[in-house]
């Protein structure tokens, strides 16, 4: 599949058949997140894949009603947390730029975009939901303090085929100088 066409066509996806995932193909999907660019390679991207209905059906209780609806039916999440205070940070602790610690959000994004291209390309939908509970998330899967959770994916077979959400006019979001 070329490029153009994942980008064009890849949508978030709020209805999963319950086919399974299998692990080489969200392994693929991890390697092509991990493709993408970095702070000074820093790689700063960490992911936790929860792919027993067991485990999946107790990880739906720290999704908000609305989300938890989106992904009840697929059968992967993917908790993508980020080591802290690395990209965009010097060696003594201090921020490199005005960005402050946003560059490690800004890093952890362009994985997840890769990440969804992928399982596109695979067939497969995503759906990113930066809505959940934090605290639960963390005691279940046991992540370390020194690692931020920044977004849930749910991944599997998508069972509906949305219309791309308007975006804005072109015009409206560029300035040639
Ligand atoms: C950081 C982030 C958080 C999001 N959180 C949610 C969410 O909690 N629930 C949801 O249904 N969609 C969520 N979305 C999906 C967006 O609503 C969606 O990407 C947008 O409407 C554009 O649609 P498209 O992805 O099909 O192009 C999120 C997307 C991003 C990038």
């Amino acid at each position: 599949m070329d490029l153009e066409q994942c980008i064009n066509n890849r949508r978030s996806i709020r209805k999963y058949s319950t086919k399974q995932v299998t692990k080489e193909d969200i392994i693929k999907l991890i390697e092509a997140a991990q493709k993408a660019p970095s702070w000074k390679n820093s790689q700063v991207s960490r992911y936790y894949v929860i792919n027993t209905p067991e485990n999946k059906e107790k990880f739906l209780n720290f999704l908000p009603e609305f989300n938890k609806n989106n992904v009840k039916d697929a059968p992967a999440i993917i908790v993508s947390t980020i080591v802290k205070n690395r990209s965009g940070f010097e060696r003594d602790g201090s921020y490199s730029t005005h960005l402050k610690e946003g560059f490690q959000y800004f890093d952890n994004g362009l994985q997840v975009q890769n990440l969804c291209l992928e399982a596109y390309n695979l067939g497969l939908g995503t759906l990113i939901m930066g809505i959940y509970d934090e605290k639960e998330i963390r005691t279940f899967l046991n992540i370390p303090e020194e690692q931020e959770i920044v977004a849930i994916i749910g991944v599997g077979y998508p069972d509906i085929t949305p219309e791309m959400p308007k975006r804005k006019d072109i015009a409206e979001i560029i300035s040639f100088i």
